[in-house]
């Protein structure tokens, strides 16, 4: 196991009707910017209980964060921010939401353009925010994370903010949530858990069964949520392990790999692809390519996850690969770039981007442009 430090200090309030507790959450001098997305909150009734939460705060709105979440929008909430000396974020909605708001609380104590904050990689300063979470999937919530794009250039990176002061988490918000948006979530917290344990074995059993635990949750709740969303506890279990897939807990001194998230961002930053739709075709691409140096650890977690345990090494690594693009499909998604009429140009833009900026992806840093051209030409 490798040294690590571990500290999140995220408070997350979780159940029925805890959005009543802003009032207290929310310092009661603080000027408050609400931030919001496109509307869903105007009809599942999150924005109006967040209203009533914060009547006597003194608050003004942003609305219009958009999925996957653009500079050109955040660098106006910047702006109106500065002009309104705002000093505590809430974000109410999913994780564009939120991570657009992990920038926005960057970039009002910042002097020059927030796009730099982006490209820093970790933002120095920031004020304090928070989340009414309404879509489990990223882990946002209880993470540092934020994905920013640039509609300008295509682009879309990542970068480190500090974590939310606190996470309001209930499973009623989720009720609303289009099917869609549903299984690309599970393909995203179920691709989170991947990049974090399918890795190399013998690092840390802790750490090992707590991915599979989580794996088999996601595979186990996917299909019972297709056939009734607004059963409580199943939709807990469904925010709860979107939380637990990206919060730290599940990386403590093991290696980690990325690449198909570094890969997926860039057919979002190119075609408009869902986060979690460009994943289900990535990650089984990854493993195929991959497979010799993943050997041991996909042997594992075809025996623990899928229960295979018949056949030889090959053919058990090939099940496993099989039964994880299965996965995908069984949630509705593509997993193939043919059906997202993707091709070999996109494919040829991302190798040369990747290998222009000279990145290394992967547990072993050895997922370049050249072998990222592999991976997708794989997935065709
Ligand atoms: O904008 P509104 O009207 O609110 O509608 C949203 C949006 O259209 C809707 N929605 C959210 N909650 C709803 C709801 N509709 C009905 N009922 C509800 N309860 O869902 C749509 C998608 O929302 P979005 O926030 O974009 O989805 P998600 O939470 O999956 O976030 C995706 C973004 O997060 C980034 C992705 O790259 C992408 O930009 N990621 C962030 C990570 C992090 N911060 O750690 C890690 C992830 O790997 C990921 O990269
Ligand atoms: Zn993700």
């Amino acid at each position: 196991m490798n040294n690590f430090i571990f500290q999140n200090p995220t408070k997350l309030v979780f159940g029925k009707g805890q959005i009543t507790l802003l009032k207290d959450l929310i310092p009661q001098e603080k000027k408050v910017m609400v931030t919001y997305g496109g509307g869903s909150v105007k009809k599942n009734g999150v924005y109006n209980q967040v209203k009533e939460a914060l009547k006597d705060h003194d608050i003004i709105e942003f609305w219009g964060i958009e999925p996957n979440p653009t500079i050109e929008t955040l660098r106006k909430a910047i702006t109106l921010g500065k002009e309104n000396k705002i000093d505590f974020l809430l974000a109410v909605g999913g994780g564009s939401v939120l991570d657009g708001t992990k920038l926005i609380a960057a970039g009002i104590p910042y002097e020059g353009d927030a796009w730099e904050i982006v490209l820093q990689g970790q933002a120095k300063e920031s004020i304090p925010f928070a989340s009414v979470m309404t879509l489990p999937a990223t882990g946002s919530e209880m993470n540092t994370g934020a994905v920013i794009s640039r509609t300008e250039t295509k682009e879309k990176y990542g970068f480190n903010n500090q974590y939310p002061e606190f996470s309001i988490l209930d499973p009623e918000t989720t009720y609303s949530l289009p099917a869609h948006q549903i299984a690309c979530s599970l393909s995203d917290i179920y691709v989170h858990v991947m990049e974090q344990y399918m890795t190399t074995t013998g690092q840390s059993r802790i750490m090992d069964r707590w991915a599979e635990g989580l794996l088999q949750t996601v595979i186990e709740i996917a299909p019972q949520i297709r056939k009734n969303q607004t059963d409580y506890n199943l939709m807990a279990d469904y925010m709860l392990v979107a939380t637990l897939a990206l919060n730290d807990m599940i990386r403590m001194g093991v290696s980690q790999d990325w690449a198909t998230h570094m890969i997926g961002h860039e057919l979002t930053a190119l075609h408009g692809l869902t986060h979690g739709a460009s994943l289900a075709i990535v990650l089984p691409a990854t493993l195929r390519v991959l497979k010799e140096q993943k050997k041991d650890k996909l042997l594992q977690y075809g025996e623990r996850v899928f229960g295979i345990t018949e056949g030889s090494e090959e053919k058990r690594i090939e099940e496993a690969i099989e039964k994880t693009e299965g996965f995908f499909r069984s949630l509705g998604l593509n997993t193939r770039l043919s059906e997202e009429g993707i091709g070999e140009e996109t494919i040829n833009t991302i190798a040369e981007r990747f290998n222009k900026a000279g990145v290394t992806y992967g547990e072993k840093r050895n997922v370049t442009g050249n072998v990222a051209k592999e991976i997708l030409r794989s997935a065709l």
